[in-house]
């Protein structure tokens, strides 16, 4: 696995293991058989990155289930994993859910009606999709749950995604040093925007941070002026940048109106920041607070690089492609499957093997090296 760009960058998360030199393996389940015929060749582009190019790939059908077009990032997802795969000599099912249930359920079984060999799913409510992975485990087929948990339910074979609990602890860190906080008299006023309590990555981000943040909370070096600290009054449904821009006007015009500064925004994603950062835009006078992301969008990176928003976590979507294409190959030739965790996802009735790559802290210094000088972006695009 092609690892320079995460050497290269800096990344305040001190547990820096490589997941070259990590991982385990566990047996690819037996359930589906490979298809029969070999695929038409790989026309797709080459990404700039960790092409899925170490395990054989026996062809097949592969379902890709995404949750929205309407977040930048499950668009280069869902690309990334088209386009790995079919270089891989799949044939792809992949389909984006409108960030609705139901659509995504009945997407789901239809990839199974017609056919799928495997099925990668990012799911939109990870508790939702019961009925579809019961049709899946009956038919045999495997299920790679990608980048969010699928939960209570024994049908989920493999779960690939970044270390969630280390993008909280790298956004958390990254406040504890900006202000000093264990040198500092503070006090400092913060705030907190969460995700969809529906996606158990939520979670992982708001305790990463908060798990490194509470006991300044406690000590009365950070203040939260709203008293808004529990995950399920900071949340954001659908992550959607208009919810989170509703909730920090009220905020702002409940708490500090009256010209008292916020200094820290702790934002668990680039779409929460986004609109913390629009809120702020529209209705704040004071202190251009610290304000924390997750995904370097591109309106994101454009905020990083004007200033406007402090710093993001970039998880390089081309690298859990590949090592879902990975898997998708070692499941469907019965060969070990690459995983590197085994103890941390449960997802309520069974613990998944799964596969945690690493995010990298990203910010105005640095995101050149990472996101232009490693292709993800042109210049023109973050112009
Ligand atoms: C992903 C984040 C993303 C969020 C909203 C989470 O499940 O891990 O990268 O920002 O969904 O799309």
């Amino acid at each position: 696995m092609k690892r320079q760009v995460l050497k290269k960058a800096m990344c305040f998360a001190t547990a820096a293991v490589l997941l070259a030199g990590c991982g385990n393996s566990t047996p690819a389940e037996p359930a589906a058989q490979p298809a029969e015929e070999t695929q038409a060749e790989a026309p797709a582009e080459e990404t700039a990155e960790a092409p899925a190019e170490e395990v054989a790939s026996p062809g097949g059908r592969v379902g890709v289930s995404m949750p929205t077009k309407d977040l930048q990032r499950w668009n280069q997802d869902g690309d990334n994993m088209q386009k790995e795969l079919a270089a891989a000599g799949y044939e792809v099912d992949l389909q984006y859910a409108s960030n609705d249930v139901q659509t995504q359920l009945s997407q789901v079984e239809n990839m199974i009606n017609d056919g799928a060999d495997v099925l990668v799913i990012a799911a939109i409510e990870g508790s939702s999709l019961g009925e579809a992975l019961d049709m899946a485990k009956s038919a045999g087929i495997p299920v790679i749950a990608y980048d969010r948990l699928l939960m209570n339910s024994d049908a989920v074979s493999y779960y690939a995604t970044f270390d969630n609990y280390m993008v909280g602890t790298v956004q958390g860190q990254y406040v504890i040093d900006s202000l000093d906080l264990d040198n500092a008299d503070g006090p400092f006023n913060i705030e907190f925007t969460a995700g969809d309590p529906g996606d158990n990555n939520a979670g992982y981000f708001f305790n990463g941070a908060m798990d490194l943040l509470k006991p300044y909370i406690e000590a009365g070096k950070l203040n939260v002026v709203s008293g808004q600290t529990e995950f399920n009054d900071v949340a954001t449904p659908t992550w959607a940048s208009e919810v989170a821009q509703s909730r920090a006007e009220n905020i702002l015009s409940s708490f500090y109106a009256d010209g008292t500064n916020v200094d820290v925004w702790l934002c668990s994603n680039d779409s929460t920041a986004l609109g913390v950062e629009n809120a702020l835009a529209a209705n704040y006078t004071g202190t251009y607070p610290i304000i924390t992301g997750q995904d370097c969008d591109i309106e994101n990176t454009k905020n990083m690089i004007a200033g406007k928003q402090s710093m993001s976590v970039f998880k390089d979507t081309r690298t859990l492609a590949s090592q879902v294409v990975k898997m998708v190959g070692q499941i469907l030739t019965g060969a070990d499957v690459d995983v590197n965790d085994t103890e941390t996802y449960n997802n309520g009735t069974i613990t998944v093997p799964s596969f945690l790559c690493e995010p990298v802290f990203a910010d105005a210094n640095n995101y050149k090296e990472l996101l232009i000088d490693s292709g993800y972006y042109t210049e023109d695009q973050l112009q």
